[in-house]
């Protein structure tokens, strides 16, 4: 177990650069099961999810070779794969759910444990098992997998309305209906980048899909799909964590390999809290000389605000001018971070899905624990502008989401050390 230990205080100045998004590349690599051959993708993060997602197809049959230094995971799959995605694999990362679509697809069948709830909500399958089910495929769950069969003569395309536009739930369709037999519609859909970058994968590989970016995605199904070599889009998460170091730490950085289109809601609250932003050659700078506003955030499907970037917003209202009103939508446990942040001095008060944030000119530094990717980048944050030492412990969770973090942030002037945890075990 490794902590970070950070002496708050210090302005963070220079030029970061973005790698292609964990969400995306971890799809992208499932993508590659509906087409036999050598796909390669690019700018895949080295992060433990990579490697769970690498170990997952090797499991089903592929010969994964992913390159740490070049970022390039290189996958081979054969002609026939196999259909089970183990527990031990998935309860370690949910994001192994994105194997299900092209299993049913490929090979008529999957059997996929139940990824089960986790630190942020309980993350229902509901909407993808009753859209493979619109498709014709049956569904059971049996001893904590869950099963799916498509029809003997392969899936049906159709109409399918998603009562909430859910990024893993669009990705399963998209997936399945791409060799299904017609025309499937999902209404509905969801509209992140990382489901365009998806959709353009799997127009590359040879799918006939219009509709890309919009909420009504229509697939022609087609009997075969070909191996490419795709490149990942940049990780707005991350780019839009960088821009809120930016601001808290009334800093001045470069945000390169980044599209500032992605996080432009998250941009504008920047600036509503009194930071610059402007674009630059390579992506965007963000510049802050003064004491943030706080500002109101309301977390929504994309375009809407980002919740993956919640709880570092909910940092910088801690110490910003004013009081702020923070509402999540998405994950009800989210706010399970707040706990956290009290500890350093932050007046936040929580009442289900609201969070009210009053700013303190000052937080003060202390251990604190992060429970998930994005309440540890908050945490991280509010370490650099708290008085003293914070240690965040748990950093393993914040590992998953930020290569190399800790170098990042000192290049840029942080007082950051990865460090062996001292607990008690
Ligand atoms: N939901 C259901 N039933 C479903 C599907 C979703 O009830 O069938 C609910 C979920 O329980 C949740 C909400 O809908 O409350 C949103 O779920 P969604 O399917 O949109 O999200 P996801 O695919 O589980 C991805 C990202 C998350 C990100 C969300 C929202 C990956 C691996 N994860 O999750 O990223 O917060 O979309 O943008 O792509 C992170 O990176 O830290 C992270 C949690």
């Amino acid at each position: 177990m490794e902590v970070f230990r950070i002496q708050g205080g210090t302005r963070l100045v220079g030029q970061v650069r973005i790698t292609g998004a964990k969400n995306s590349s971890l799809k992208l690599m499932a993508t590659a099961l509906l087409a036999p051959g050598l796909t390669t993708i690019r700018s895949v993060p080295n992060i433990l999810d990579v490697a769970i997602m690498a170990e997952l197809l090797r499991r089903l049959g592929c010969a994964v070779n992913y390159n740490p230094e070049t970022e390039v995971a290189q996958i081979n799959v054969p002609e026939t794969i196999e259909h089970r995605a183990d527990y031990d694999l998935v309860r370690r990362m949910r994001a192994s759910i994105a194997v299900l679509g092209p299993l049913v697809a490929r090979t008529g069948s999957a059997d996929v444990a139940l990824p089960g709830g986790d630190a942020i909500g309980s993350r229902g399958l509901d909407m993808h098992t009753a859209g493979l089910e619109r498709m014709g495929a049956t569904v059971t769950n049996e001893h904590g997998y869950l099963v799916v069969h498509a029809p003997t003569n392969g899936l049906v395309g159709t109409q399918v309305y998603l009562d909430f536009p859910s990024v893993g739930a669009t990705e399963t369709l998209l997936m399945a209906a791409v060799l299904a037999n017609g025309q499937t519609v999902i209404d509905n859909a969801a509209r992140e980048p990382e489901i365009v970058d998806i959709c353009q994968m799997l127009q590359k590989m040879g799918a006939n899909i219009s509709g890309v970016g919009s909420s009504l995605i229509t697939i022609e199904g087609v009997a075969k799909l070909n191996p490419v070599d795709y490149d990942t889009v940049p990780d707005r998460i991350v780019a839009g964590t960088w821009a809120v170091a930016a601001a808290m730490t009334q800093g001045d950085i470069e945000i390169t390999n980044a599209n500032p289109d992605h996080i432009s809601m998250a941009l504008d609250k920047l600036v509503a809290a009194g930071a610059q932003v402007s674009s630059s050659n390579a992506g965007f700078r963000v510049q802050m000389d003064r004491r943030p506003k706080a500002i109101d955030i309301v977390t929504l499907p994309y375009p809407g605000f980002a919740t993956d970037l919640q709880p570092q917003f909910i940092a910088m209202n801690a110490i910003s001018e004013g009081q702020a009103m923070v509402t999540e939508n998405l994950f009800e446990a989210r706010f399970r971070f707040v706990q956290e942040l009290s500890r350093l001095g932050a007046e936040v008060r929580t009442d289900g899905h609201h969070a009210l944030v009053r700013g303190r000119a000052n937080l003060s530094g202390a251990p604190v624990e992060a429970t998930d990717i994005r309440a540890g980048a908050g945490l991280v944050l509010a370490g650099l502008v708290a008085d003293g030492e914070t240690v965040v412990h748990a950093i393993e969770h914040i590992d998953r989401g930020y290569v190399g973090f800790e170098k990042d942030l000192t290049r840029l002037g942080a007082k950051i050390t990865r460090e062996k945890s001292q607990d008690f075990s």
